[in-house]
């Protein structure tokens, strides 16, 4: 970054320096803008050893989706700023997923708003993934899912940047029973009044190798192979999204259009019952699912909760889990941005194969029975 302070000085001078009149007609309006290291400059037929012209800080890079981000943007040849607060060693896999030189690591504190300045000073795009499925001493769901998008929110307007992505969620609902939700839904309110051009994502569940909703399902066998379903499952309706997400957001990046548009995630609908029996069905585990009412259920989470580590789950995403998903007809979907969503049937083995057991390990896809959708 230090040779980029003095390349964007060198721009002062003459805008982008030495550059050849043909890469400067391939500069984006933005990139002329803002006075830019001379390696956000698109060059290249695209590919990690390339120049997309983005330059993104990703907040939250460590977490789930985030390394599907990294790797797209990767990909696409764009330098990248990970804020972490981890141990380097942690940060290993993500190292590969760009050209030499092209990822940086810089350590934040999310209270810290030098920090956060720091963080995106040299980006044309910041990306907020920042998360947490439980609430910690330190953190609270009103931090992270307010404060500090809000402060992110803040430090992107007030660094002249053009492009805020918002991760939020489907459900984000200030009157849903889940505090996660609830302060999802403040925090959207909260960015867009920092930032109001901001694109604000609203993916519903992640399914993915890494996730915590399939898994999680799958993982109840440890529990005698019973799965408890608030009403069976009967009054959910859910419909998870392959985390391929990434992709509309890498899209939304690089779309124009897309600039202040919400974009939501438009997949089959499912019976939380009929897709917790699909997830063993492909595990060829036996599913016996069996009815717990909503307060005793709270109860064995709250057990769980008190876990200081990652509690396998909370009363809080007992309720997020048995939160219909909402429908929002008037929002742009992935198709209406030229994406074909993966399907849970497609995609579904990647995650499931893991909880076979050996002898099914290689079992074909074909004799499992896709679960019924519904359009309610
Ligand atoms: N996964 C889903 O199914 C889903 C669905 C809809 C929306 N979303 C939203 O999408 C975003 C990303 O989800 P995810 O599943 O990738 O989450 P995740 O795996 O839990 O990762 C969250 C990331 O946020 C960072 N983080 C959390 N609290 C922080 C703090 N106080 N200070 C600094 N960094 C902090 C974590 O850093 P550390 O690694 O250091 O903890 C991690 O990098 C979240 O906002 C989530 O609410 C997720």
């Amino acid at each position: 970054w230090a040779a980029g302070i003095s390349l964007s000085h060198r721009a002062q001078e003459t805008p982008y320096g030495s550059c050849s009149p043909v890469v400067l007609s391939a500069i984006p309006l933005t990139v002329q803008q803002r006075k830019v290291h001379h390696a956000v400059i698109p060059r290249g037929k695209g590919g990690r050893s390339s120049s997309s012209g983005v330059a993104a800080t990703v907040f939250g890079a460590t977490g789930f989706l985030g390394r599907y981000v990294v790797n797209r943007l990767g990909r696409m040849g764009s330098q990248i700023v990970i804020p972490h607060r981890c141990d380097q060693y942690d940060l290993m896999y993500l190292r590969p997923m760009g050209d030499l030189g092209q990822i940086i690591f810089m350590e934040w504190d999310a209270r810290n708003k030098d920090s956060i300045r720091e963080a995106l000073v040299h980006s044309n795009v910041v990306i907020n993934l920042v998360g947490r499925e439980w609430e910690t001493k330190n953190y609270p769901f009103e931090d992270t899912y307010v404060s500090i998008p809000q402060q992110i929110a803040k430090a992107t307007r007030e660094a002249g940047i053009t492009k805020l992505i918002h991760v939020s969620h489907l459900n984000a609902d200030i009157r849903s029973p889940s505090k996660y939700l609830r302060n999802k839904a403040v925090g959207e309110m909260a960015v867009r009044e920092e930032f109001p051009d901001a694109i604000i994502m609203k993916p519903a569940e992640m399914f993915g190798r890494e996730d915590r909703f399939f898994n999680h399902f799958a993982n109840m066998r440890w529990f005698g192979s019973a799965v408890p379903l608030i009403s069976m499952g009967k009054k959910t309706v859910k419909q998870p999204v392959h985390v391929s997400v990434s992709v509309l957001i890498m899209s939304a990046l690089c779309t124009q259009q897309t600039h202040s548009a919400s974009a939501l995630l438009r997949p089959n609908r499912y019976l939380l019952h009929d897709l917790v029996e699909y997830v063993y069905a492909v595990a060829h585990r036996p599913f016996v699912p069996y009815p717990l009412p909503r307060p005793l259920y709270h109860l064995v989470a709250s057990f769980f909760a008190m876990n200081p580590f990652e509690p396998w789950t909370t009363p809080d995403k007992v309720d997020r889990f048995h939160t219909t998903d909402m429908k929002y007809p008037g929002l742009p979907g992935l198709e209406d941005l030229g994406i074909v969503p993966a399907s849970v049937e497609q995609k579904a083995i990647e995650v499931l194969r893991r909880h076979r057991r050996f002898r099914f390990l290689e079992a074909e896809l074909a004799d499992t029975k896709p679960a019924k959708t519904v359009n309610y």
